[in-house]
């Protein structure tokens, strides 16, 4: 049986949730990036901060331990849609690893651009992986969850 970790990045706790899913279906562990700068609770000030940050590239710094990936060879990774990409503290953590020979599932979810704006950054930041084309993170069904991860 494939070992899964479910990396994820949540800010208003949508994609906790459908993190909390995704590793409760496959038997997977949650490992929650955070990033050491707290961003606005408050949507739009939040979205200002984000988008100086996604024009600038900057890769923010990450709180508390890494995970060690060695024992896992499916690293789903999920996260909010950020000005239509990832949130730059997504790629900080990403960018920390050698994927060599894993496999790599991203999912985001959005308010309505869809997952497909990551696929460039994922496929960057992901050094040796393989990388699948994100998924839509909104209203995951179980079913669907387990035919993404077989
Ligand atoms: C900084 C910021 C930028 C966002 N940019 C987009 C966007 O480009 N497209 C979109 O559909 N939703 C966008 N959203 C909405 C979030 O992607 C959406 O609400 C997400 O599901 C929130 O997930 P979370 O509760 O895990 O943080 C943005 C939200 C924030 C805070």
């Amino acid at each position: 049986m494939s070992k899964v970790l479910v990396a994820y990045f949540s800010h208003s706790g949508k994609t906790r949730k459908a993190s909390q899913l995704i590793a409760e279906t496959v038997g997977a562990e949650l490992y929650e990036i955070k990033t050491v700068r707290e961003y606005p609770q408050d949507e739009d000030r939040c979205i200002d901060v984000a988008r100086v940050e996604f024009n600038a590239k900057v890769r923010p710094d990450l709180s508390g331990e890494l995970p060690e990936l060695d024992k896992f060879d499916k690293i789903v990774v999920g996260f909010p849609c950020w000005h239509d990409t990832c949130p730059m503290g997504v790629l900080t953590f990403l960018e920390q690893y050698d994927f060599t020979g894993k496999t790599v599932y991203p999912f985001m979810t959005h308010e309505g651009s869809g997952p497909n704006g990551c696929n460039d950054d994922m496929k960057a930041s992901c050094k040796n992986a393989d990388v699948k084309p994100a998924m839509d993170g909104n209203g995951l069904k179980i079913d669907a969850i387990k035919a993404w991860l077989a």
